[in-house]
């Protein structure tokens, strides 16, 4: 089935990935690839691309209406560890984004949307262990108040204006195709770049800071399925908790060590610890096992091996 779909933030650690694997799936003239920076080669040559201004609207509808766009997936964002920083612009970004692309489909100009959340809407006074679906949230980061209140708003465009957009809560995600870009987790991909290329690595984060964490392969289905999900079986459409794998900088050190014996870890731990530790150590994701089938299929071993093999070539 032919379908017209606009990734907005395209050339990002989750853009890039998700762009190529939806032109395997729909075609490469059917997904168009749009941010306002170019992406890798692999990226350029492989289809349509725009430059786009995610906050702008009336851009957007541009696009949307010349390529006669049917499903947006929005990944545009100011991450975690860069909206500290500018926490204004983070909050302008991450919000006017999602406004844009909810009126769109608000107005039937498009059917479908695809917006990710982050576990980085749970804070200190969440349950730190088996997070779940429906809890106390209350996210002490700005990038974890934008995305809090970004499903809110999800929420309430599908109840209001039957608006059918999808969401998850993707944990920290670990890609050897692009680098991520401004979050909490990044050490999780850094850590493989030094390993091999300076068998060291002084991490962010300290000991002990265990995270839920997934590889890309495993997100990039996460994402592809809920998607195609009957809507029918959509109980949630805030946004979706998903888990994979969960560990602390030291667990990945030691698999990292085990295929490179001369690697070395230290720890210097910066303002990203704080980020860190109001965020849960491991998700319950039952809601989305139940609704439409999730099941990872990396775990930290799985991971590490082919992020070395990767990165190796
Ligand atoms: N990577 C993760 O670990 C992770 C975890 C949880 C949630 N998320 C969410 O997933 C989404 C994508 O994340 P990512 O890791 O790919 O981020 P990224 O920073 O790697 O990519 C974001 C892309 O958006 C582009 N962009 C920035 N401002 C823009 C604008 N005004 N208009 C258009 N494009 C713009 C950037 O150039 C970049 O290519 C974000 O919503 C993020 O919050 C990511």
């Amino acid at each position: 089935m032919q379908k017209s779909i606009l990734i907005i933030g395209a050339c990002g650690q989750i853009g890039t990935e998700l762009t190529i694997a939806l032109r395997e799936k729909y075609g490469n003239e059917a997904v168009i690839a749009s941010d306002i920076r170019e992406g890798s080669d692999a990226l350029m040559a492989s289809g349509p691309f725009e430059l786009l201004d995610a906050t702008d609207y009336e851009a957007i509808e541009n696009v949307v209406m010349y390529y006669e766009i049917e499903e947006v997936y929005l990944m545009a964002a100011m991450l975690s560890a860069t909206a500290e920083k500018f926490p204004m612009r983070a909050w302008n970004l991450n919000m006017n984004s999602l406004f844009n692309v909810l009126n769109l489909a608000k107005d039937k100009k498009i059917d479908k949307i695809f917006w990710p959340s982050s576990i980085a809407v749970f804070g200190p006074n969440t349950p730190k262990t088996e997070t779940p679906q429906h809890t106390l949230m209350e996210p002490s980061t700005v990038y974890g108040i934008s995305k809090q209140s970004g499903e809110r708003w999800c929420e309430y465009y599908f109840k209001k204006f039957d608006v059918d957009v999808r969401s998850v809560r993707y944990p920290g995600l670990i890609s050897w195709k692009t680098l991520p870009g401004g979050g909490t987790t990044d050490y999780a991909v850094e850590i493989f770049h030094k390993a091999l290329e300076d068998k060291k690595y002084t991490c962010f984060l300290a000991e002990g800071t265990i995270l839920p964490m997934m590889f890309m392969d495993d997100a990039i289905r996460a994402t592809v399925s809920l998607m195609e999900a009957n809507p029918e079986e959509l109980s949630i459409r805030s946004s979706y908790n998903l888990g994979a794998m969960t560990f602390g900088p030291e667990e990945i050190a030691s698999n990292i060590k085990a295929h490179l014996p001369e690697f070395e870890m230290s720890y210097d731990p910066d303002f990203r610890q704080a980020i860190a530790d109001s965020w849960p150590s491991s998700i319950d994701d039952n809601q989305a096992k139940l609704d439409w089938n999730w099941k990872p299929e990396f775990d930290l071993e799985k991971t590490t091996k082919e992020m070395l093999k990767n990165l190796m070539n």
